[in-house]
């Protein structure tokens, strides 16, 4: 089954076609826009995405919003995470940022919504999906992006940083990993209930 992924990001079609096996994830044409990730959750701005690829292209499309929740900053950099130090600032100003304001060893949560919107059928569903972890003290490793390297996953091995971890060990316990499983779980049994009627 083929899925049209909201983004022209070929990083997360990427990530999304290792995620969900066997999907074929197709990004957007480069000339079709997307709306601004304006809203205050992160499934506002996933379905706001999902519905305007759906209504271009007439057929089923996913999208995906995702972020970093600090505790001792009550919940920021939330939705804004993309854009915390700036309009355009780089993932390294936005992690600065959160290492400056929020002490070593609080807690933080990586938040992903999935949105999937079937226009022909009239579905919507959004997947929400979780993964805890601490404030580093300092910057480790070398893989990832974002926040990686300052966020130290609470089921992960003990004391590393997401940015240390292999692509298959950050999927299992990642909030982007669950939540491509949960969508992908969902899809299987509604195929499955089309089939069997
Ligand atoms: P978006 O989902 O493309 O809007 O990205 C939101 C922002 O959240 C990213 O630019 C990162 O700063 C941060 N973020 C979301 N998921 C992750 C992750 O898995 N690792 C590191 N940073 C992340």
């Amino acid at each position: 089954m083929q899925l049209l992924l909201a983004t022209h990001n070929e990083h997360k079609r990427r990530e999304f076609a290792r995620l969900l096996v066997g999907f074929e994830v197709k990004v957007l044409p480069q000339d079709v826009q997307l709306p601004p990730e304006d809203g205050e959750t992160f499934a506002e701005n996933a379905l706001g995405k999902a519905r305007a690829a759906a209504l271009v292209t007439g057929g089923v499309a996913i999208a995906d919003d995702s972020g970093i929740e600090a505790a001792a900053l009550g919940g920021a950099p939330g939705v804004r995470s993309a854009r915390y130090a700036g309009e355009d600032a780089s993932d390294e100003e936005n992690l600065r940022k959160l290492l400056g304001e929020a002490p070593a060893g609080s807690g933080l949560e990586y938040v992903c919504a999935i949105a999937y919107v079937d226009p022909l059928g009239g579905v919507e569903r959004v997947f929400e999906e979780r993964c805890a972890g601490r404030l580093a003290g300092e910057l480790r490793g070398e893989r990832g992006f974002g926040y990686d390297p300052a966020f130290l996953p609470l089921d992960g091995p003990e004391g590393m940083t997401m940015a240390e971890l292999s692509d298959a060990q950050k999927d299992a316990i990642s909030h982007r990993g669950k939540a491509a499983r949960a969508l992908e779980e969902w899809l299987r049994r509604s195929e499955q209930a089309l089939r069997t009627g």
